[in-house]
């Protein structure tokens, strides 16, 4: 049968990555799609580097219009990453009528919308596994594996970066800025680290899997994010004495009210299996009606995993290309004529529970005005722990679990306690969330 000719834009390390994985299991990719995948064409700014990984056979440009305009691809691969010349490439390889496999979550999470209605269009297929938790086949899962149930919620580590953070926080008792630098000279965090560290690029991916998920377009604006850069290594080792760990999670929920769609710090109970995941590893726990909690594993980024996403939807796309495009799996697993305009819940409205730490005085009745506080809020308490001063000093940490309860009635709280005189400066918030079967 004849090959499908696949075009190349960008070849940094998933492209190389996704070369070394097409050679090394050609054969059984083959017997797998039905076809050879061939990789006819490359483009790369970085000609030398990109002749350097080609086949003999393999034509190599500066020009990714080149690729995109070539009669023989049938098949982009956008590597190039971002939200510009990307997603110029992608409409007009669309318009061309070739099929995309892209790993680009940024642009997926921004333009998604419009994107898939040009793919629509254009009877075309945009494959995007490689853009959520590197290798896990967790778009395949949510899209396809789980496509009999009603998906309650999900919670996920989608950010190796800021999860290898943690783990070294926890772990060493190091600061969020020694972590930082020890992740950026293993290369895990980039020389600006933002995107990671501030929960932007967990909130793209999130915004992705809530879509697919709940059958609604993607509202990236809608996302709450809050990173982890101002943890302090206290709140760790607090929630540690406490039964729990901080990841950094990205959470969507079907509520009566509307989907939640969040990046936070969060604390979760030591013993759950996603607690566990540790350095820059991904899990994402996905809770279905009729499955229950299921949860997805793996590596999140590096050359051959995310390679083996790729390579993943082009056998995908080589197997449906030829298919009635009525019948192929919709962009957003639900047809685009039945997606819901269900609205995300305004951070104010989310209910959860709360981890709080204050600076008080030790005298006598302060305790007592917190709680009343909390209980005039109509905020029940679960578990509290008080800190011996250290040598010398007068204030105490205090440290409260609290039930769940909406978020605007926790910030009018914090608001009060904070104004108490036995208090001082801000007290520390962060979520939590236990995460059980319900
Ligand atoms: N920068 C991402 C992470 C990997 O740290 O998980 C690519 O999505």
């Amino acid at each position: 049968m004849k090959p499908v000719n696949v075009g190349l834009l960008g070849i940094g390390t998933v492209g190389g990555g996704t070369f070394t994985v097409l050679r090394r299991n050609q054969e059984e990719i083959t017997r797998r799609a039905g076809r050879a995948i061939v990789l006819k064409m490359i483009a790369d700014k970085d000609l030398k580097k990109a002749r350097k990984l080609a086949g003999k056979n393999t034509i190599v440009t500066a020009d990714a219009m080149e690729v995109v305009n070539h009669p023989d691809i049938d098949i982009v691969v956008e590597l190039i990453g971002g939200t510009t010349v990307a997603k110029q490439f992608i409409l007009k390889a669309i318009k061309n009528g070739k099929h995309v496999v892209t790993a680009n979550k940024a642009l997926l999470a921004i333009h998604g919308n419009e994107i898939f209605a040009a793919a629509h269009k254009h009877g075309v297929m945009v494959a995007f596994e490689a853009a959520v938790a590197g290798g896990i086949p967790i778009i395949k899962a949510l899209r396809e594996g789980l496509t009999a149930n009603r998906v309650e919620w999900i919670a996920g580590i989608i950010n190796g970066t800021s999860n290898y953070i943690l783990s070294e926080m926890r772990n060493t008792g190091a600061s969020f800025a020694e972590a930082l630098r020890q992740a950026q000279a293993l290369g895990y965090a980039e020389a600006d680290p933002t995107f990671d560290i501030e929960g932007i690029d967990a909130a793209h991916k999130l915004t992705i899997l809530a879509a697919i998920s709940f059958g609604i377009p993607m509202q990236f604006d809608k996302v709450y994010t809050e990173g982890i850069s101002k943890l302090a290594r206290e709140d760790i080792r607090y929630a540690e004495e406490l039964g729990y760990r901080i990841k950094l999670l990205g959470i969507t929920k079907r509520t009566p009210k509307g989907i939640e769609l969040r990046v936070h710090p969060t604390l979760i109970p030591a013993r759950r299996l996603i607690a566990n995941v540790e350095g820059v590893m991904n899990a994402v726990l996905v809770k279905g009606d009729a499955v229950g909690a299921t949860m997805y594993y793996g590596a999140g980024a590096g050359a051959e995993p995310t390679a083996s996403a790729v390579v993943a939807d082009l056998v995908d796309v080589t197997r449906m290309h030829t298919a009635d495009r009525k019948h192929r799996v919709p962009h957003l697993a639900f047809q685009p004529d039945a997606l819901t305009n269900t609205p995300i819940l305004p951070m104010s409205e989310v209910q959860t529970s709360y981890y709080l730490r204050l600076r008080a005085f030790d005298k006598p009745g302060v305790l007592a005005d917190i709680t009343r506080i909390l209980a005039d809020s109509g905020i029940s308490i679960d578990a509290m722990l008080q800190k011996e001063p250290s040598e010398g000093e007068e204030q105490v940490d205090i440290i409260m679990l609290t039930h769940e309860t909406v978020e605007k009635h926790i910030n009018a709280a914090i608001r009060k306690i904070e104004k108490l005189s036995t208090i001082s400066g801000k007290v520390v918030r962060i979520r939590l969330e236990e995460l059980n079967r319900n």
